[in-house]
């Protein structure tokens, strides 16, 4: 191979750039051409490919979002929208293409590799929600971000005496709520993968209280429902002083932490080791602190699990 493009996707997460970096200086290094596609899926359709220097990914390392930028495609989800981005590929003389994003991106990838295409997807979400790697890039960075804001909500919510409830993004995954209540000492987790019972929320709520608890703290995650609907039921319940925090898109930017910059900066190199060595239709990831790849036309057909003795040990911690 001598052309390869890459492309970010999706909902950005910090360590984008890092990957991005990674992915152009691993290329360069192996006297190979790499082109960057801009702003997705979308770009690739229109054509919006330009070469990248050594240069062009300089001082990026240590910055959130992607210089790469970033959308949603739903033109990318039809034939002719896949057919359209191999024809904008091929007339760049482009071979292969590293696509950096979640799920949504590893489906496009997924395509582009049934119709022949050489891929290689990087898991770059802040959701770690992609089977086949313990974590996606950009999860840390989000966590750190949450528990700061935990932090500061615990502050105030001691000081007034109340609960809050505390929605983080995840719609259809809990990692982020899992490890942000774990790390924020939270009497309430709630994530979808898991079903639970408002009155038992209630009633665990009611015995902190009896037994002196000053404020308390319930994560949600978007998935499971609106925060602010279970702060009214919770409000209602009891007639504790409820407050909620909806914590948005605030934990998708930041300088990424140095576990993220340092998870692109060797998922995005093996990602092009992988296309040199001719071994596209591959997905990457880290595994007990290994490097491995999988099948992506496999990958997205594995459900995505929490760690259940991590969601049992937040329950028992929480009592
Ligand atoms: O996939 C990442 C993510 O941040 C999810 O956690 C969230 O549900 C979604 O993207 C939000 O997407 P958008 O920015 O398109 O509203």
């Amino acid at each position: 191979m001598k052309k390869i493009g890459v492309l970010t996707s999706g909902g950005d997460s910090p360590g984008m750039n890092a990957a991005v970096r990674a992915v152009v200086r691993k290329a360069i290094f192996h006297n190979v051409e790499i082109y960057g596609i801009f702003h997705g899926y979308s770009g690739l359709i229109e054509g919006q490919i330009e070469k990248l220097e050594l240069g062009s990914v300089g001082d990026i390392i240590h910055r959130g979002g992607t210089k790469l930028y970033s959308a949603r495609c739903p033109e990318f989800k039809t034939v002719e929208g896949q057919k359209k981005g191999i024809e904008q590929l091929k007339k760049h003389g482009i071979e292969g293409l590293v696509v950096i994003g979640g799920d949504g991106s590893y489906m496009g990838a997924k395509k582009l590799t049934e119709h022949g295409f050489p891929c290689v997807g990087v898991p770059g979400t802040i959701d770690n929600d992609i089977p086949g790697t313990d974590f996606t890039i950009g999860f840390d960075t989000a966590l750190n971000t949450v528990i700061d804001a935990i932090d500061k909500i615990r502050d105030t919510a001691t000081s007034h005496e109340r609960t809050y409830v505390i929605e983080v993004m995840g719609r259809h995954a809990g990692d982020i709520a899992l490890w942000s209540g774990l790390a924020g000492g939270a009497e309430t987790i709630l994530i979808p993968e898991a079903d639970y019972n408002m009155d038992h929320v209630i009633s665990r709520l009611q015995r902190g209280h009896e037994r002196g608890k000053k404020h308390s703290i319930i994560v949600v995650a978007e998935g499971v429902g609106s925060g602010v609907e279970i702060a009214k039921q919770v409000e209602e319940a009891t007639s504790f002083e409820t407050r909620v925090s909806v914590l948005g898109h605030v934990q998708r930017g930041g300088s990424p932490s140095a576990f993220d910059r340092v998870l692109a900066s060797r998922l995005g190199a093996f990602a092009v080791e992988l296309l040199l060595e001719g071994k596209g239709g591959r997905c990457v990831g880290i595994q007990k602190n290994e490097l491995v790849h999988h099948d992506i036309l496999e990958i997205l057909d594995q459900p995505h699990t929490i760690d259940e003795n991590m969601y049992q040990l937040s329950k028992e911690l929480s009592i």
